[in-house]
């Protein structure tokens, strides 16, 4: 997608195939940086510090993270270490387990000779397939936007929780794939962007990928949807998840759950959006079930942005000796979502409507 008028993906490998370009999200909106991932210790601590971050993006991090230790040192004992290092980053996003167990499947009967050149392959495909897949909801979902505006006279407004965008993928994005395919199909929109503390992906990245494609929008704080709502100024929430129940739970951003609650009280449709490879099939009860990670309570008590001079800078916000806590995500149940927009389409939030677009899970 367009990022200062010049087209980028979030991940791209060397021609060489031994080093992995990444866009540096920490320093975003302000300051646009690449960064080269020599080593999996790299790739795990740009996961960890959420230089790179997003579901779908942190899975094929973490696959080429293992590539990259492949090509250093191609025996089991490596492949465990990184596995498990990179395992440990961030405990929420499904989709990282996921990239990790289907590279670690791709290389595992393969002499050690072969290993490193198959695993950069397949952290290709990994990171081709989910371009696909986020094309394809793209397209689901402007067929959905499309319904939703046909009777309105005026631009459909629709709602956003963090990023979800093509910077938390590979290209496309999630939650914001059909709001670029509804602009290409000509349908007139606006969006609401939740400003999404502490880190402000909302605020910093969403807002800057859709400055970037020109998709006129407004930046909110993360308590305005409510009184948005009811005030009929929402027509349609999509969000993305970052892990998603066989059931249909949606785990996503904090702050989401509020948004579904006020979403479903002023009946207004409440849809995620999702690649497969972020549903947990193992899973049922995503309240109970999901790790929700716990990050540095610093991200809450700090925050950072530009100044007048151009330098940006962290500055303190709440009084020294108070606690502040920083949880990550929440889990929306399934009865609160209209729907869920997949590759293969938009399922019911439960779980024979999720078998029926994927039978290979039942
Ligand atoms: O903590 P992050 O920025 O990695 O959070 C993940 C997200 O961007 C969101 O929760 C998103 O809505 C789901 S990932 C497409």
């Amino acid at each position: 997608m367009r990022m200062n008028g010049q087209n980028y993906r979030t991940i791209w490998p060397d021609s060489d195939g031994r080093r992995v370009h990444i866009i540096d999200q920490t320093r975003l909106p302000h300051h646009f940086e690449t960064r080269i991932l020599e080593d999996y210790p790299a790739a795990a601590t740009a996961i960890k510090n959420m230089v790179v971050r997003g579901a779908p993006l942190i899975g094929v991090t973490g696959a080429y993270g293992l590539a990259l230790a492949l090509s250093h040192d191609p025996s089991d004992v490596s492949l465990q270490r990184a596995y498990h290092a990179l395992l440990e980053t961030r405990p929420t996003a499904v989709n990282l387990k996921w990239g990790l167990a289907r590279l670690c499947s791709a290389v595992a009967a393969l002499s050690l000779k072969e290993r490193a050149a198959a695993a950069f392959m397949e952290a290709g495909r990994i990171a081709e397939e989910d371009v696909a897949a986020c094309d394809a909801i793209g397209d689901h979902g402007a067929q959905l936007i499309k319904e939703q505006a046909k009777n309105l006279k005026r631009p459909i407004n629709i709602l956003t929780h963090c990023n979800a965008g093509w910077l938390a993928a590979v290209d496309w994005g999630t939650a914001l794939a059909p709001i670029y395919k509804a602009v290409r199909l000509g349908i007139d929109l606006h969006i609401w962007v939740d400003e999404t503390r502490p880190r402000n992906q909302g605020a910093s990245l969403t807002a800057c990928e859709l400055l970037g494609e020109n998709v006129p929008h407004t930046v909110i704080v993360d308590n305005a949807g409510g009184h948005l709502m009811q005030h009929g100024l929402v027509d349609l929430v999509i969000v993305g998840s970052d892990r998603t129940t066989r059931t249909g739970d949606v785990c996503n951003k904090i702050g989401t759950y509020l948004k579904a609650l006020a979403a479903y009280d002023n009946d207004v449709p409440f849809y995620a959006a999702l690649p497969s490879s972020t549903i947990d099939w193992q899973m049922r009860d995503g309240v109970s079930e999901i790790p929700i990670e716990e990050r540095d309570p610093r991200e809450v008590t700090h925050i950072s942005g530009r100044q007048s001079d151009g330098a940006c800078v962290e500055i303190e916000l709440t009084p020294r000796g108070s606690n502040a806590r920083n949880f990550g995500f929440d889990v929306t149940p399934a009865r609160l979502v209209t729907g869920l927009i997949t590759e293969r389409g938009v399922s019911a939030a439960h779980e024979a409507a999720l078998i029926k677009l994927f039978p290979q899970h039942t």
